[in-house]
Protein backbone atom coordinates (compact mmCIF):
# COMPACT_ATOMS: atom_id res chain seq x y z
CA UNK A 1 0.00 0.00 0.00
CA UNK A 2 3.13 2.60 0.76
CA UNK A 3 4.38 1.81 -2.44
CA UNK A 4 0.84 1.85 -4.65
CA UNK A 5 0.98 5.16 -3.15
CA UNK A 6 4.46 6.87 -3.75
CA UNK A 7 3.15 6.17 -7.70
CA UNK A 8 1.49 8.54 -9.74
CA UNK A 9 -0.92 8.99 -12.94
CA UNK A 10 1.83 7.90 -15.03
CA UNK A 11 2.86 5.12 -13.35
CA UNK A 12 1.40 1.29 -14.04
CA UNK A 13 1.30 -1.01 -10.55
CA UNK A 14 1.42 -4.86 -12.09
CA UNK A 15 0.16 -7.53 -8.98
CA UNK A 16 0.11 -11.22 -9.76
CA UNK A 17 -1.37 -14.25 -7.63
CA UNK A 18 -3.97 -16.85 -7.98
CA UNK A 19 -6.66 -15.54 -9.27
CA UNK A 20 -9.38 -15.50 -6.35
CA UNK A 21 -6.76 -13.37 -4.33
CA UNK A 22 -5.88 -10.88 -6.95
CA UNK A 23 -9.44 -10.55 -7.89
CA UNK A 24 -9.93 -10.18 -3.66
CA UNK A 25 -6.90 -7.67 -3.41
CA UNK A 26 -8.65 -5.67 -6.67
CA UNK A 27 -11.41 -5.62 -4.83
CA UNK A 28 -10.23 -3.83 -1.25
CA UNK A 29 -8.37 -1.61 -2.94
CA UNK A 30 -11.18 -0.56 -5.04
CA UNK A 31 -13.80 -0.55 -1.85
CA UNK A 32 -11.87 2.18 -0.10
CA UNK A 33 -10.40 5.62 -1.36
CA UNK A 34 -6.97 4.91 -0.81
CA UNK A 35 -5.75 7.93 -2.13
CA UNK A 36 -4.11 5.63 -5.27
CA UNK A 37 -3.53 7.94 -8.49
CA UNK A 38 -1.86 4.77 -10.89
CA UNK A 39 -3.07 2.76 -12.85
CA UNK A 40 -3.68 -0.82 -11.66
CA UNK A 41 -3.15 -4.18 -13.36
CA UNK A 42 -3.78 -7.66 -11.94
CA UNK A 43 -3.17 -10.74 -13.43
CA UNK A 44 -4.39 -13.78 -12.11
CA UNK A 45 -3.80 -17.44 -12.54
CA UNK A 46 -5.35 -20.60 -11.92
CA UNK A 47 -4.81 -23.09 -8.58
CA UNK A 48 -3.96 -26.09 -10.84
CA UNK A 49 -0.63 -27.25 -9.20
CA UNK A 50 1.68 -26.47 -11.69
CA UNK A 51 0.23 -23.24 -12.73
CA UNK A 52 1.92 -19.87 -11.27
CA UNK A 53 2.43 -15.74 -12.58
CA UNK A 54 5.06 -17.85 -14.72
CA UNK A 55 2.39 -18.02 -17.46
CA UNK A 56 1.63 -14.50 -17.39
CA UNK A 57 4.86 -13.28 -17.35
CA UNK A 58 5.51 -14.94 -20.41
CA UNK A 59 2.68 -14.12 -22.27
CA UNK A 60 3.84 -10.67 -21.23
CA UNK A 61 7.38 -11.29 -22.99
CA UNK A 62 5.65 -12.24 -26.00
CA UNK A 63 3.73 -9.10 -25.82
CA UNK A 64 6.77 -6.88 -25.11
CA UNK A 65 8.23 -8.34 -28.07
CA UNK A 66 5.34 -7.75 -30.42
CA UNK A 67 5.50 -4.19 -29.22
CA UNK A 68 9.49 -4.42 -29.73
CA UNK A 69 10.39 -2.97 -26.68
CA UNK A 70 13.21 -4.05 -24.00
CA UNK A 71 11.38 -3.99 -20.58
CA UNK A 72 8.19 -3.38 -18.88
CA UNK A 73 8.89 -3.07 -15.30
CA UNK A 74 11.29 -0.31 -13.57
CA UNK A 75 11.20 -2.27 -10.05
CA UNK A 76 9.80 -5.67 -9.46
CA UNK A 77 9.02 -7.25 -6.05
CA UNK A 78 9.21 -11.06 -5.75
CA UNK A 79 7.22 -12.29 -3.13
CA UNK A 80 5.63 -15.59 -4.70
CA UNK A 81 5.92 -19.01 -4.04
CA UNK A 82 9.06 -19.16 -2.19
CA UNK A 83 10.43 -22.15 -3.97
CA UNK A 84 13.05 -22.80 -6.80
CA UNK A 85 10.91 -24.42 -8.93
CA UNK A 86 8.23 -21.26 -9.47
CA UNK A 87 10.73 -18.72 -8.58
CA UNK A 88 13.94 -19.65 -10.45
CA UNK A 89 11.82 -19.57 -13.42
CA UNK A 90 10.25 -16.16 -12.20
CA UNK A 91 14.16 -14.82 -12.43
CA UNK A 92 14.78 -15.55 -15.34
CA UNK A 93 11.43 -14.42 -16.81
CA UNK A 94 12.12 -11.32 -15.07
CA UNK A 95 15.31 -10.46 -15.91
CA UNK A 96 14.25 -10.20 -19.63
CA UNK A 97 10.89 -7.73 -18.51
CA UNK A 98 13.12 -5.54 -16.42
CA UNK A 99 14.16 -2.33 -18.05
CA UNK A 100 17.99 -1.61 -18.27
CA UNK A 101 18.60 0.28 -14.90
CA UNK A 102 15.65 -1.15 -13.67
CA UNK A 103 15.71 -2.88 -9.78
CA UNK A 104 14.35 -6.83 -9.14
CA UNK A 105 13.94 -7.10 -5.19
CA UNK A 106 13.55 -10.89 -3.82
CA UNK A 107 11.78 -11.38 -0.30
CA UNK A 108 12.73 -14.05 2.38
CA UNK A 109 16.16 -14.84 1.06
CA UNK A 110 16.28 -16.96 4.57
CA UNK A 111 12.74 -18.41 4.52
CA UNK A 112 12.82 -22.26 4.13
CA UNK A 113 9.82 -25.10 4.44
CA UNK A 114 11.31 -26.54 6.98
CA UNK A 115 11.04 -23.93 9.22
CA UNK A 116 7.94 -22.79 8.02
CA UNK A 117 4.74 -23.06 10.86
CA UNK A 118 2.41 -23.14 8.30
CA UNK A 119 3.21 -24.89 4.95
CA UNK A 120 6.15 -27.34 6.52
CA UNK A 121 4.44 -30.41 6.25
CA UNK A 122 3.10 -29.30 2.25
CA UNK A 123 6.70 -28.59 1.79
CA UNK A 124 8.13 -32.15 2.58
CA UNK A 125 5.50 -33.83 0.91
CA UNK A 126 6.49 -32.47 -1.62
CA UNK A 127 10.45 -31.83 -1.64
CA UNK A 128 13.22 -33.71 -0.58
CA UNK A 129 14.56 -33.42 3.05
CA UNK A 130 17.46 -31.07 1.60
CA UNK A 131 15.04 -29.22 -0.92
CA UNK A 132 12.66 -28.16 2.55
CA UNK A 133 15.75 -27.24 4.83
CA UNK A 134 17.45 -24.97 2.12
CA UNK A 135 16.62 -21.78 1.81
CA UNK A 136 15.41 -21.40 -2.05
CA UNK A 137 15.61 -17.98 -2.92
CA UNK A 138 18.64 -17.34 -1.46
CA UNK A 139 19.19 -20.56 -4.14
CA UNK A 140 17.44 -19.04 -6.90
CA UNK A 141 19.81 -15.35 -5.79
CA UNK A 142 22.98 -17.37 -6.26
CA UNK A 143 22.03 -19.08 -9.55
CA UNK A 144 20.80 -16.86 -11.44
CA UNK A 145 21.82 -13.12 -10.18
CA UNK A 146 24.99 -13.01 -8.27
CA UNK A 147 27.23 -14.36 -10.52
CA UNK A 148 25.57 -12.54 -13.78
CA UNK A 149 27.76 -9.67 -14.49
CA UNK A 150 24.68 -8.01 -16.52
CA UNK A 151 23.17 -7.69 -12.62
CA UNK A 152 24.67 -5.62 -9.71
CA UNK A 153 23.85 -6.44 -6.31
CA UNK A 154 23.11 -3.35 -4.31
CA UNK A 155 22.03 -5.73 -0.98
CA UNK A 156 24.45 -6.34 2.13
CA UNK A 157 24.74 -10.69 2.45
CA UNK A 158 22.99 -10.92 5.90
CA UNK A 159 19.83 -8.39 4.28
CA UNK A 160 16.73 -10.85 4.37
CA UNK A 161 15.96 -9.39 0.40
CA UNK A 162 18.29 -9.91 -2.39
CA UNK A 163 18.55 -6.11 -3.57
CA UNK A 164 19.74 -5.97 -7.95
CA UNK A 165 19.88 -3.45 -10.47
CA UNK A 166 19.87 -4.68 -13.80
CA UNK A 167 22.95 -2.66 -15.60
CA UNK A 168 22.40 -0.44 -18.56
CA UNK A 169 24.76 0.59 -21.35
CA UNK A 170 24.06 4.13 -20.27
CA UNK A 171 26.23 3.46 -16.87
CA UNK A 172 29.43 3.97 -18.24
CA UNK A 173 28.39 7.32 -19.46
CA UNK A 174 28.04 8.89 -16.16
CA UNK A 175 29.67 7.18 -13.86
CA UNK A 176 27.39 7.46 -11.23
CA UNK A 177 27.87 4.92 -7.86
CA UNK A 178 24.17 3.67 -7.36
CA UNK A 179 23.46 3.89 -3.68
CA UNK A 180 20.35 3.25 -2.86
CA UNK A 181 17.02 0.87 -4.49
CA UNK A 182 13.40 1.70 -4.91
CA UNK A 183 11.30 2.51 -2.19
CA UNK A 184 14.78 2.03 0.39
CA UNK A 185 13.52 5.04 2.57
CA UNK A 186 10.21 3.29 3.26
CA UNK A 187 11.93 0.00 3.81
CA UNK A 188 14.86 1.78 6.04
CA UNK A 189 12.01 3.75 8.16
CA UNK A 190 9.89 0.94 8.34
CA UNK A 191 6.80 2.22 7.05
CA UNK A 192 7.08 -0.96 5.09
CA UNK A 193 7.42 -3.73 7.70
CA UNK A 194 9.24 -7.03 7.21
CA UNK A 195 8.64 -9.83 9.23
CA UNK A 196 11.71 -9.31 11.01
CA UNK A 197 11.02 -5.16 11.70
CA UNK A 198 7.69 -7.07 12.90
CA UNK A 199 9.35 -9.09 15.34
CA UNK A 200 11.48 -6.68 16.35
CA UNK A 201 8.77 -4.05 16.92
CA UNK A 202 6.73 -6.61 19.22
C1 LIG B 1 4.23 -14.70 1.01
S1 LIG B 1 2.76 -14.33 0.17
C2 LIG B 1 3.03 -12.67 -0.27
C3 LIG B 1 1.83 -11.93 -0.70
C4 LIG B 1 2.04 -10.42 -0.85
N1 LIG B 1 3.31 -10.12 -1.48
C5 LIG B 1 1.95 -9.76 0.49
O1 LIG B 1 2.97 -9.34 1.05
O2 LIG B 1 0.83 -9.70 1.01
C6 LIG B 1 3.00 -15.24 -1.29
C7 LIG B 1 1.93 -15.08 -2.34
O3 LIG B 1 2.31 -15.89 -3.46
C8 LIG B 1 1.13 -16.45 -4.00
N2 LIG B 1 1.46 -17.67 -4.73
C9 LIG B 1 2.08 -18.77 -4.24
N3 LIG B 1 2.15 -19.71 -5.19
C10 LIG B 1 1.55 -19.20 -6.29
C11 LIG B 1 1.29 -19.70 -7.60
N4 LIG B 1 1.66 -20.93 -7.94
N5 LIG B 1 0.65 -18.90 -8.46
C12 LIG B 1 0.27 -17.65 -8.10
N6 LIG B 1 0.48 -17.13 -6.90
C13 LIG B 1 1.11 -17.90 -5.99
C14 LIG B 1 0.25 -16.74 -2.79
O4 LIG B 1 -1.10 -16.83 -3.16
C15 LIG B 1 0.56 -15.56 -1.89
O5 LIG B 1 -0.38 -14.52 -2.01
Amino acid sequence: MQILKLLDENDAYYCFDLENRIEEFKYDLQAQDFGIKCKIITRGNSHKPLDSYNWSLSNMIFEMRERHEAGIFDAVYLDGAHNFIHDGLAVCLLKELIKDGGYLILDDLFWSYAESSTVREWGLQRFTKEQTEDYQIFHVQEIFLTHDPNWEKLSSPKDERGVFRKRSKHDDDNGEEILSYPFQEAYETKIIMTPKHAAESK
